[in-house]
């Protein structure tokens, strides 16, 4: 069997171009425009890229960017400063601080500072618990963005085994539970789990979030299994996922590219969180 590919960038587009229109129609007839301020404190090679293509995205689709760049030795309490003026700005609809923090910076406390309405990553406790309980309307956007895959690929996600590789705050959590919420029986697996391959064998789904540099092998994959691999990791400056493409392409049914595969959509689900963010506040006016 060889996999189908999930084109990421294709379907990210075809978002981006959704979020574009609507857009367009919202500012008919109003001033107002949305607006994501993004954070970055450090120089972060990874988060510079990050940050730069996020910039663009909202250039591409009508939301203003607002970027607040720091020095590494920036102290918390002047991150927490702009944060505070940014959630009582009018013009910020959405506010991203990019991680990770440097090291001496408490990451929780930061985020908690967010205002939750504007929390657009959705790490804010309130907005993790709303997931949680599955009342949420602001989604983790990586996670937002493998469901919003599965769904474009018509994967029936109810009632299938999906085993998550990594166990973050980021993804792996996040992901659990939205796989959950669509009725799927879901397993964790993490730098402690034992014969991790028993486990992954098992996934009908597999996400792989872990950044070790093509960890899953065809070994460990279920026959047809579809496969999404978050992971982005550089060797020899190149652009490598967690999972052994050339090896697991011939034994999945599905799976995503690195690059041009959950990474687009993460950065696709972040501008239709900003655009929800938007809709909400200028309701409320
Ligand atoms: N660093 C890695 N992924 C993310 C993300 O989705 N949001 C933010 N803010 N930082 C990140």
């Amino acid at each position: 069997m060889t996999a189908e590919i999930i084109d990421g960038k294709g379907i990210s587009t075809q978002i981006k171009e959704e979020i574009a229109e609507e857009i367009k129609d919202l500012r008919k007839g109003r001033d107002t425009i949305p607006g994501l301020a993004v954070i970055i404190v450090g120089e972060d090679p990874a988060s510079l890229i990050y940050v730069r293509n996020k910039k663009k995205a909202c250039e591409e689709i009508g939301i203003e960017s607002f970027e607040y760049h720091t020095d590494l030795h920036t102290p918390q309490e002047d991150i927490l400063k702009t944060i505070h003026r940014l959630n009582q700005d009018k013009k910020i609809h959405g506010i991203l601080v990019q991680l990770p923090l440097p090291k001496d910076i408490d990451t929780g406390l930061i985020l908690e500072g967010i205002a939750p309405d504007k929390d657009v990553d959705c790490f804010h406790p309130i907005n993790m618990g709303k997931l949680m309980t599955n009342t949420a309307d602001l989604l983790p956007c990586t996670s937002a963005g493998i469901i919003e895959l599965l769904d474009h690929s018509n994967v029936k996600i109810q009632g299938k085994r999906a085993v998550i590789l990594g166990r973050s705050n980021i993804v792996g959590k996040p992901t659990a539970l939205m796989l959950l919420h669509r009725h799927a029986t879901v397993t964790i697996c993490h730098s402690r789990t034992e014969e991790i391959e028993d486990i992954t064998r098992e996934g009908d789904i597999l996400v792989s979030a872990i950044g070790v540099p093509r960890f899953v092998t065809g070994e460990m994959i279920k026959d047809g299994a579809i496969v999404i691999d978050v992971g982005i990791n550089r060797i020899n400056n190149k652009l490598v996922g967690d999972v052994d493409f050339d090896e697991v392409v011939r034994k999945a049914s599905l799976i995503t590219p690195v690059p041009g595969g959950v990474g687009p959509m993460t950065i696709a689900m972040l501008m239709k969180n900003t655009l929800t963010a938007f809709k909400r506040q200028i309701c409320m006016k």
